[in-house]
């Protein structure tokens, strides 16, 4: 069935109170529910439930007998005559038995829950919908051995010891919430303990909850959370409302974390990091993800959704929020370069593909299926462009007003940006077609300059691709920032501009324009659009040497690539002269930094080339043309200078500061270029940097380079990190990630071994990721001419949909770029889409990907 944005209709009955009480137990666990209701509205009371085991039903203390009530797909339907009632259910869960990872489930000998978004019909009955807010006590009980710790929503209120060895716990949440941020966390773990006093001198106990030998991993993670406390006190006025914060990390979980009220639940791999055991970019993420969750207490808890297709109210500004403090807290040029890169990989490709969608969408099968790269980070872009369009100060009045209007509310995107406008003083009418319009829009520039006239002409032009049940979308409005430079003197002409692109064409003119100039636009991708102009290579050589916005000059550098990689592909043109003299200048710029010049660099990968072509892709082709590029940089700015490079990083100490990182990164882009075309020496250097690394950045640097080689280093560095690390689930993780990414000979049916491997299993999600979704990831390998990597990524995804169908269906969308490739691929790809979809019990999650992939 499907759900439509157009049906919503209010609930009939308010729950503001529910006590819960939990006897915990891994195989069968036993809870009662008390909800005091309300009547809002007409008809009776409906209560969603999946899998639930009913003992009783009683309303206002009379037990009802089976004709009272009605179980009918999973839901209890009570028929209420009066306009409030007490009514209590009991039922009973199996935890162990739970695959789907929704719900009350088991997780390395821990019981824990995921209830976001439809997870709480599982723990027991209740109008599952986020708009129905609720006050919450509860009171948990288990084995004390066991299950010494036991947590909750909101502030500890009670604790002690009972019979036969069992003790409990009672919590009370004073804010109303949606069930949806309900959770419990019952297990044998340890905290690492810290406080934070807030801004208006609240003392809060701060804890994170992991296995004992885990607390010392947890320190980026408390660092981070004590930073995103206070960035958002000073940057959103926004404090922190229980006494206690509590963090447990699992190792079983279907994504990345999760917000609930006062008890954020998270996958151990975005809290546990060490030197030893994280890269630089684990701990970014780790403090990203702790940032994110914390954020969410005010855009998400005390200010959440009214209903589903409402999400990116909450994941689109929570993700916005994020960014900006990931910015803050080290380099913001980098940031904002991994941000766009992250956009354009995951986000471009579904808004181009068969599963576009609006940011805010119309209609679902499944609600999971919508946790997406959309809602989430395009979602946060259309934010920053508000943002760029009111000004920090106008902005900031705006997201005061929203918080001061709708704190305990279930709000609306339309809310959202009413309140912007409101307290920002903006018309944002044409600006929400952000919202409900899909489809990455391509702005199109054309410069022409008039030397006796000394002016410039800019004319745009824009336009909004057909989407899947979209056509026919009118134009957007659409902040662009725009410079000119002086192509001889090399410097900016006049300040940068906001433009802002409201119709389908417009002209913007440039007065007092001495020296012919180059064109800068999008700069710091102001908007998330395609920009598609007619400058040359010798102008993105320009600009990637001149540009002073290092996001406008890093996209300098990126067009020259891919236009130099399409080219390759095309016509096998081999021309890298002005790319090679691009990089080799920016290598020898000392004012850049380290990380900068890591990331402008960079090759597109081959999935952005791909995407690129758009059509009758071949994924050899580009595979060759790329690597083709690669040696053209070796060889071009010369192994000398790479070796040089290379070694002039290579003893700097470790530290996490952005210039250890910068400096790191570098280091292993330059041994990446080496490794084009790998001499021994290059072999030789990688095998001695992962022997003597110090920290995991620069050893799985070394191995993932390694690997993809055919020589002796390779087994000897792959078995060396096996041993090491063996008993570490997440370092093991990157161990079948390494040797799922290469695209040397035989890695297929290496991969396919692998899933043989005894420390394989499809029942752990971040595992499975590691092997099959790094394959899936792998443009070259998945899309072996014989169709076997379709295969063998389908025939996993069909097992894991069986036990865990949030997991299979986020590996259907691979498939859905079909309509890309050349037709003998296409026919394959389609043909594993429909063995899916025709597949008997196959998932809602899955079906509705696959379904909608064949259109
Ligand atoms: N709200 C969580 C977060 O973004 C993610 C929940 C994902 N839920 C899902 N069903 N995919 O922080
Ligand atoms: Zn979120």
């Amino acid at each position: 069935t499907i759900t439509r944005r157009e049906d919503y209709a209010p609930p009939a009955w308010r729950v503001p109170d529910i006590s819960l009480a939990f006897a915990l137990d891994e195989a069968r666990t036993r809870v009662s529910a008390v909800l005091r209701v309300e009547r809002a509205g007409s008809g009776p009371l409906v209560l969603d439930g999946d899998d639930l085991d009913l003992k009783s039903v009683s309303v206002d203390g009379r037990v009802l007998g089976e004709g009272d009530y009605t179980l009918a797909n999973g839901n209890l339907t009570i028929p209420l005559t009066g306009d409030t009632a007490t009514v209590e259910t009991v039922v009973e869960i199996a935890p162990a038995a739970n695959s789907k990872l929704m719900g009350l489930y088991a997780s390395g000998g821990n019981l824990c829950t995921q209830c976001e978004a439809e997870g709480f019909r599982r723990v027991t009955f209740f109008p599952d919908r986020p708009d129905v807010l609720s006050r919450y006590s509860v009171e948990l009980n288990a084995d004390k051995a066991r299950y010494p710790v036991l947590l909750s929503n909101g502030n500890p209120v009670a604790a002690g010891d009972l019979p036969d060895g069992r003790h409990f716990a009672r919590w009370d949440d004073p804010f109303p919430k949606p069930c949806y941020l309900f959770a419990v966390v019952a297990g044998d773990l340890r905290a690492l303990e810290d406080s934070f006093e807030t801004m208006s001198g609240r003392h809060v106990k701060l804890a994170i909850w992991v296995r004992a030998a885990d607390v010392e991993k947890c320190r980026h993670a408390m660092q981070a959370l004590k930073d995103s406390m206070r960035w958002d006190e000073v940057h959103y006025g926004r404090e922190y409302d229980l006494d206690v914060f509590n963090i447990v990390a699992v190792d079983d979980f279907n994504f990345g974390a999760m917000e609930n009220k006062g008890l954020n639940i998270f996958n151990s791999k975005y809290i546990l990091a060490d030197a030893e055991t994280a890269t630089d970019a684990d701990f970014d993420a780790v403090a990203a993800v702790v940032a994110h969750e914390y954020f969410h207490n005010w855009t998400g808890n005390r200010i959440t959704c009214r209903d589903w297709f409402q999400l990116s109210l909450k994941e689109g500004l929570t993700v916005y929020r994020d960014q900006c403090f990931s910015a803050d807290m080290g380099s913001p040029a980098v940031k904002r370069i991994e941000d766009v890169r992250a956009l354009r990989a995951a986000q471009f490709q579904e808004d181009a593909g068969p599963l576009a969608h609006p940011v805010r969408p119309e209609s679902y099968i499944e609600i999971s299926n919508f946790y997406t790269a959309t809602v989430y980070n395009k979602g946060a872009e259309v934010i920053r462009m508000a943002a760029t369009l009111l000004g920090p100060e106008n902005y900031r009045k705006g997201t005061d007003l929203y918080f001061e209007r709708h704190d305990g509310e279930a709000a609306t995107v339309e809310d959202w940006v009413k309140a912007l406008e409101d307290g920002g003083g903006a018309d944002f009418g044409q600006f929400r077609l952000w919202y409900s319009q899909a489809g990455t829009p391509t702005v199109t520039a054309d410069l022409a300059y008039d030397p006796a006239a000394k002016s410039a002409t800019l004319t745009l032009a824009q336009a909004v691709p057909d989407t899947p049940g979209q056509s026919q979308k009118a134009p957007m409005h659409i902040p662009l920032k725009i410079a000119l430079f002086g192509r001889e003197s090399g410097s900016l002409l006049g300040p940068e501009q906001l433009f802002q692109l409201r119709g389908a064409s417009a002209t913007m003119t440039f007065e007092n324009v001495g020296e012919p100039p180059v064109l800068s636009i999008n700069r710091s991708f102001s908007a998330p659009v395609n920009v598609e102009t007619k400058r040359s290579a010798a102008d993105f050589a320009f600009l990637s040497a001149h540009d002073d916005d290092p996001f406008a000059r890093y996209e300098a550098m990126q067009q020259l690539m891919m236009d130099r990689l399409v080219d390759a592909v095309r016509s096998g043109g081999t021309d890298a002269a002005p790319l090679v003299e691009a990089v080799g200048r920016t290598l020898r710029n000392q004012a850049l930094d380290h990380a900068f010049i890591g990331e402008s660099i960079l090759l597109p990968t081959e999935t952005m080339i791909a995407e690129r072509l758009v059509a009758n892709v071949d994924p050899d082709a580009v595979h060759t043309a790329r690597e083709g590029v690669r040696r053209a940089l070796l060889e071009g700015v010369g192994r000398d200078t790479w070796s040089a490079l290379y070694t002039s990083l290579s003893d700097g100490a470790y530290d996490l500061s952005p210039g250890g990182k910068g400096g790191r990164r570098l280091k292993n882009v330059a041994l990446g270029y080496l490794f084009s075309r790998p001499d021994e020496a290059a072999v030789a250097a990688a095998e001695a940097q992962y022997t003597a690394a110090t920290n995991m950045t620069d050893r799985i640097a070394a191995l993932g380079l390694l690997v993809d080689t055919d020589t002796a280093a390779r087994e000897r560095v792959l078995q060396d990190f096996y041993d090491r690390f063996k008993g570490d689930a997440l370092v093991l993780d990157k161990w079948f990630t390494a040797q799922a990414l290469g695209t040397s000979e035989g890695t297929f049916e290496h991969v396919v071994a692998l899933a043989g491997h005894r420390d394989f299993t499809i029942r752990n999600p971040n595992r499975f990721r590691s092997l099959v979704g790094a394959l899936a990831m792998n443009q070259f390998v998945f899309h072996r001419k014989d169709g076997a990597g379709y295969r063998f990524v389908a025939d996993s995804l069909l097992e894991v949909d069986a036990i865990n169908p949030q997991t299979a269906a986020r590996f259907i969308a691979p498939f859905g770029r079909w309509r890309r490739m050349e037709d003998a691929r296409a026919g394959m790809m389609r043909a594993e889409l429909e063995r899916i979809v025709g597949t008997p019990g196959v998932s809602r999650d899955t079906f509705e990907m696959a379904s909608k992939s064949l259109v």
